[in-house]
Formats: structure tokens, sequence, C-alpha cells
């Protein structure tokens, strides 16, 4: 790979990875055989972000919306989450990446679960990437469990309502322990959140892409970050870029 030299990497890149539906329909195959190439741009991705020096992965593999589709898509989409666990935690635990879960956990049918927290338990002590898979993950829903959980706690004078600032918020939200990304890259050339990371996408550079999912490989993972380098992050205050004229 070529050295992205001097470029800023980012410690934790988000990922909605979008447009599978559509880049099947192009070809004029099922909605599920891009699923399937999905998962291979996934395994790519995953090495690209290692080899980058990237700390954090988050890809956003279903959504709290996304039962809202037909059940036999909503079985595809499960099915490949499974097999992906099944066939590569071996892999990447040997990678020494570890594996953590966001999204809401409760009233989840089957094994999907299950296997996801194993994998989370297989990998915990490891030290490279830390992949993390969004499932059943909506970020409003993330944020009500935060605040139920702190009401809870004034409930039972554990906790004062004015202590609540956003740093105790932080903690309690799902990605309690991981840096807000730096970067979030949405593919497909749709642009927007869609219910994703709202509380810690505060200030991250968005970059939207427009290819299709399944086409997305270390090159256009690469050309992200580059763009992310080239981007002046001011947070409200002055550019760090070029010389302030004081006074
Ligand atoms: C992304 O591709 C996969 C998931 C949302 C799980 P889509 O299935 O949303 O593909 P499009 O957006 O319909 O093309
Ligand atoms: C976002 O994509 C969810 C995932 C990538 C898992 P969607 O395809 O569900 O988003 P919308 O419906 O276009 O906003
Ligand atoms: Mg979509």
């Amino acid at each position: 790979m070529a050295k992205l030299e001097l470029a800023i990497i980012p410690q934790h890149v988000a990922i909605i990875m979008d447009g599978n539906g559509r880049w099947a329909n192009k070809r004029g195959l099922p909605r599920t055989v891009g699923h399937s190439k999905g998962v291979e741009a996934v395994r790519e991705t995953v090495r690209a972000a290692g080899e980058a020096g990237v700390k954090y992965l988050t890809l956003f593999a279903f959504s709290s919306e996304n039962w809202r589709r037909p059940e036999s898509e909503v079985n595809d989409l499960l099915g490949l989450l499974r097999r992906f666990i099944r066939r590569d935690l071996a892999e990447l635990h040997r990678e020494n990446v570890r594996i953590k879960i966001i999204g809401e956990r409760e009233n989840l049918r089957g094994d999907i679960l299950p296997l996801l927290l194993e994998a989370e338990e297989t990998t915990k002590f490891n030290t490279a990437l830390t992949l993390v898979i969004a499932f059943n993950y909506g970020a409003r829903n993330e944020i009500a469990r935060a605040m139920a959980k702190l009401a809870t706690q004034v409930e039972q004078g554990a906790l004062k309502a004015s202590d609540i600032d956003v740093e105790m918020i932080s903690r309690n939200l799902d990605t309690a322990e991981i840096p807000d990304p730096e970067l979030i890259i949405r593919t497909s050339g749709e642009e927007r959140l869609s219910n994703f990371l709202l509380w810690q996408a505060a200030y991250s550079e968005l970059v939207f892409i427009p290819d299709y999912w399944p086409d997305f490989d270390r090159r256009l993972f690469n050309h992200a970050l580059e763009i992310f380098a080239s981007r002046d992050r001011r947070f409200g205050g002055l550019s760090t870029k070029t010389a302030a004229v004081v006074g």
C-alpha cells in the first residue's frame, strides 16, 4: 500500500455501509447478492483500517430501523452477519482484533446476539484494531437508554440531576470508552446520518463517497483518509492551518 505520508490518521473511523441493494439492482441481481458482496468489502476495509493505523473502526451493520425491510431481506442480513462471525472470528482473533458490539440488546430473539457477545468475549483482551459492530443500533435509542440509566440513578438518590454533564452522558452511551469518530464515511452517494452516532458525530468530518458499498475497497478507504487529512477542523475555534492574524 502507498503510505499516506504525513497524513493525519484518525483514531476512529465510522462507516455507513450503504448501497448494497442498488449495486445489485444495477446488475439485474437480487439484493441479497449485493449484501454478500458487501461482506467482502467489510473484510478488505478491516484490513485497510488496521494497515493505516486506525485504532477503532465502527461499521453500521444493521440499524434499529432496518427491521422495517421485508422479512426475507432481514433474514439474509442476519444470516450474513452470523456467517461473517462464524467464518472470520478465528482470523480476526489471530490478527489481534478486538470486537465490540453497540446497539440495543433487549428483545433480540435467536442466536445472533449470543454469537456477537461470544465474539466480544473471545477478543476482549486483543490490542490491535477495535472493530465496533453497530447492530440493532439507532442513536436516538442509545441516547434514550443512557438517559434512562441516569434517571434511575437520580431516582435512587445515587446522583443529583444537576451533576449530569456531557462527559457523564458520553460514559453512559454504548460507546463509553470509545473515542468519538473523527471521520464518518457513507457510501452510495446518500448524504445523511440515518440515526448513526448522532451524539458522537458532533465534530466528525463527514465524507460521502458516491460508490456503492460492495465496490468499496482499500483505495477508496485511503481516498477518504486523504480527504479527511485535507479538512480544516476548527471545533468552533480558529483555523490552525492558516496563520491567524490576531489583533
Ligand atoms: C446497505 O445497503 C446494507 C444495510 C442497510 C444493512 P442497502 O441494503 O441499504 O442498499 P440500498 O441503499 O438499498 O442500495
Ligand atoms: C443505514 O442505511 C443503515 C446501515 C447502513 C446499516 P439505510 O439504507 O438503512 O439508510 P436509509 O434508509 O437510506 O436512510
Ligand atoms: Mg440503503
